[in-house]
């Protein structure tokens, strides 16, 4: 398993290109079954994930061809609807094949996600919002049996469904498969997240009936077919987010480029709040740090309220920010992995059911540490960079799962991380 070797405190600065978003792209990538026309996607991201999905398609007999960041996809030979555990297993995200299939095949089965380091991470709403669609679901062996071909016309029922929770993928699952099914589904306390906006206007331009992106209530008035478009994936905030805070925690400044400064207002509230200067100017946000931050109290909830997926990364700069500040994780019942990780460097950190106090410390030193899920690793990075001497990150297969190429693009702007294979 590789490694990452961080020589921390050096001098951080300049312009970062953030990457596509894994978390449109999975989805988008995925919707492709929903036509069998051809549908090619740019700005796609190069992570593992992407990679996984691809392994995912051609497994069901989708043809993916890529090109770098540049994808072109065909549905048009699908001839299996079976989503094998060796795949899901290494991404839950692999579940988003269920309403397409369903959608436009009438079947599908595809084996039950199960937990992750995060949580339990139950797709209890995905099954529900079917069943509500008319579709039969069997869940046997570990499998999801889900079929609706014996519906009039074979197709998927229009519904009204109400879920318990704001889900993004059970969102985007659902929406999905509204869209060829037979008149109005509407989704309520539908997921707001700018990534559900992205796969939904990618949908409108294969021809779906979508209104209420970006509002808790979703309308889909099914159509026949979906046909071929072109589709730029949108930035990732959440790696932008990433470097955003790396400018507060060592103080230098950085510009990240190609993203959308409106999709990050709570995470740039907050690192204002923590006294980072923040400039926009565009398609760019400039941040720079300064030596001591004040730390700042964070709830995180679905958007646009503060992203649960910016929670570790803002427990770094909080372990060495000036006072005492609360973190309390609303969204998943296990993510603070990273705390213990922290604590090896030097942070004061203790932990009250799904509340993390974090009293701010002079300085992290350099320790061996070990990463557990995909932005607990790149916590430890940031952690990483500032702390005395040199920190080895093990297991980052987490890290590559989410992050496109990310010590190259720190390298580029001053930071010295090595990778090294066991
Ligand atoms: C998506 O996960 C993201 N993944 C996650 O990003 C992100 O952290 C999460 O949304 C929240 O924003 C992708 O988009 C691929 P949820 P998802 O369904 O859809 C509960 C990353 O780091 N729930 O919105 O799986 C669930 O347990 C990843 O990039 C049910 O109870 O999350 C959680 O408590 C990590 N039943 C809450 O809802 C369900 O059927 C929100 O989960 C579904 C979810």
């Amino acid at each position: 398993m590789d490694k990452l070797v961080i020589h921390g405190q050096r001098e951080i600065g300049g312009e970062v290109q953030i990457s596509g978003s894994k978390n449109a792209a999975l989805p988008i990538l995925i919707s492709t079954i929903l036509t069998p026309e051809k549908v090619e996607l740019t700005n796609v991201p190069m992570l593992q994930d992407i990679f996984t999905t691809k392994k995912l398609l051609n497994v069901l007999g989708v043809n993916v061809k890529s090109e770098g960041n540049n994808f072109v996809v065909q549905a048009n030979k699908l001839n299996q609807f079976d989503a094998p555990y060796e795949l899901v297993k290494t991404m839950r995200a692999s579940i988003l094949v269920l309403g397409p299939l369903l959608a436009r095949f009438g079947q599908a089965r595809v084996s039950l996600p199960g937990g992750c380091a995060i949580g339990s991470r139950p797709v209890d709403i995905h099954i529900k919002g079917f069943e509500a669609m008319g579709a039969k679901i069997n869940i046997s062996h570990g499998y999801i049996d889900a079929k609706s071909d014996h519906l009039p016309n074979k197709r998927l029922q229009a519904a009204t469904i109400f879920m318990d929770q704001v889900s993004v993928t059970g969102t985007e699952n659902l929406m999905m498969a509204a869209t060829l099914a037979e008149g109005v589904t509407t989704l309520e306390n539908a997921a707001r997240e700018p990534e559900v906006v992205d796969l939904g206007e990618c949908l409108v331009k294969m021809g779906a009936k979508i209104d209420g992106l970006g509002s808790n209530r979703i309308v889909v008035r099914g159509v026949k077919e979906l046909s071929e478009t072109h589709h730029q994936i949108m930035f990732d905030r959440i790696e932008a987010g990433t470097f955003l805070v790396a400018a507060a925690i060592t103080g230098g400044e950085i510009t990240c480029q190609g993203v959308d400064p409106g999709k990050l207002d709570a995470v740039m509230r907050k690192l204002t709040e923590a006294g980072v200067d923040i400039k926009v100017k565009g398609n760019e946000i400039c941040a720079k740090g300064q030596r001591r931050l004040k730390a700042v109290n964070i709830i995180t909830a679905p958007y646009p309220a503060f992203p649960t997926d910016m929670q570790a990364q803002f427990m770094a700069m909080n372990c060495v920010s000036d006072g005492v500040s609360e973190m309390t994780e609303t969204i998943f019942e296990n993510r603070f992995m990273h705390v213990q990780e922290l604590i090896r460097m030097g942070a004061d950190i203790d932990i009250k059911h799904n509340t993390a106090i974090i009293r701010g410390v002079k300085k992290l030193e350099g320790a061996n540490v070990m990463a557990t899920d995909l932005r607990a690793s790149a916590s430890l990075v940031l952690a990483g960079l500032i702390a005395e001497g040199k920190t080895t990150i093990d297991r980052i297969y987490h890290l590559d799962r989410g992050y496109e190429a990310l010590e190259e693009k720190f390298n580029k702007i001053g930071a010295k991380i090595e990778r090294v294979s066991a």
